[in-house]
């Protein structure tokens, strides 16, 4: 069955909800942004204006409720993903849930348990699958371009540590941030990973230390074929938002990413110098818009999402294998989780 307009309820008006949210209300015409949820009443209240949408509430009973809603966006904090994804299950509504699907993998069974049983589409929010330079390096390398992968490796670092309110709910780096890399290799590579070793420090804030986290990082990791990957991430670089990869085969290579904000190159005779984009917000702009529409496309059509929840749960059982990793200080199979 084919859906004309999708109706669609937003939970959460922070950082990320107000990306998706200015998506629904203005950049895709098949959807209608029809209600905006959130725990703070003037979170809710005023991005519900900003978006020129007429109702907002505090109540996610408004929206299950309500049999005019096709889909929710869940872009609340993380703690709150899991029993969304599975109320909108049972509701039957389709649901686009911000990474990670939950914090822990008991949560992420449950919720995808009750999306399996209901029938809806859930799509994850591994934006970067839908940015140009990465999914034309996956088109790539799926094409042959490249032989054979033999070593992946990416860079991702924020500019500096996120809230401090943010961190006490975001699950730790592994989960939080390393997650969207997991997601990144496990696909570019096209296989399943065997084992993982990490090593981490805390060289960035001591707040890190004081949760129990940590703030830099590598991850070395061996797929099943042999390939290898690694990932390194920091909670701060010093010259703004900075993701990189680079794939290497057996007859070339890809180097995949960016760094300049404004398209300009001032040349002088001191050397040449441009600017440098921020943060997430800026670099995955395009893709940020990409992923809601391919979802709005799921739901219409029925077709599955291009990021499910499976893909979630294979990077959260990354994380643990790295965070495993960490704490013995031996390569763990992910296998295990
Ligand atoms: N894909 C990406 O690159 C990316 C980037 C940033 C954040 N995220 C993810 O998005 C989510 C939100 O991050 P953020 O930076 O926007 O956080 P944020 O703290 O700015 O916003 C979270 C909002 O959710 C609301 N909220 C919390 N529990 C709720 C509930 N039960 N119902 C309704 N609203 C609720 C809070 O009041 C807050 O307004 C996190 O899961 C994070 O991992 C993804």
């Amino acid at each position: 069955m084919t859906v004309d307009r999708v109706s669609v309820a937003l939970f959460g008006a922070g950082r990320i909800g107000k990306r998706h949210g200015r998506t629904l209300a203005f950049d895709i015409p098949a959807a209608e942004l029809s209600i905006v949820c959130d725990v703070d009443e003037t979170a809710a209240r005023q991005l519900a204006a900003d978006l020129r949408c007429d109702r907002w509430t505090t109540d996610p009973a408004d929206v299950f409720s309500d049999p005019s809603i096709d889909a929710v966006v869940i872009g609340t904090s993380t703690n709150a993903h899991a029993s969304l994804i599975a109320a909108a299950a049972s509701a039957g509504k389709h649901a686009f849930c911000e990474k990670p699907v939950a914090l822990d993998l008991e949560s992420t069974d449950t919720a995808l348990d009750a999306v399996t049983k209901a029938g809806t589409i859930l799509q994850i929010g591994f934006q970067r699958r839908f940015d140009k330079g990465f999914a034309k390096a996956k088109q790539m390398i799926d094409s042959g371009a490249i032989g054979k992968v033999e070593s992946i490796r990416e860079s991702m670092r924020d500019p500096g540590p996120p809230p401090p309110g943010y961190l006490p709910t975001s699950g730790g780096l592994y989960r939080d941030m390393t997650i969207h890399c997991f997601d990144c290799l496990r696909w570019l590579a096209g296989e399943e990973v065997a084992e993982v070793f990490a090593m981490g420090s805390n060289l960035v804030d001591p707040i890190f230390g004081e949760l129990g986290d940590i703030d830099t990082s590598v991850v070395s990791m061996r797929f099943e074929s042999g390939a290898l990957g690694v990932i390194d991430n920091s909670r701060r670089s010093a010259f703004g938002y900075d993701v990189r990869a680079e794939v290497f085969g057996s007859e070339g290579a890809i180097m995949i990413g960016y760094s300049r904000d404004t398209p300009l190159l001032h040349l002088s005779p001191s050397g040449v110098s441009s600017d440098h984009v921020y943060w997430f917000l800026e670099r995955f702009d395009d893709a940020f818009v990409a992923e809601m529409h391919a979802f709005i496309r799921s739901v219409q059509s029925g077709a599955p999402p291009l990021v499910t929840g499976a893909d979630g749960r294979a990077a959260m059982a990354l994380a643990y294998a790295a965070e495993a990793s960490l704490k013995s200080r031996t390569p763990i199979s992910p296998a295990n989780f």
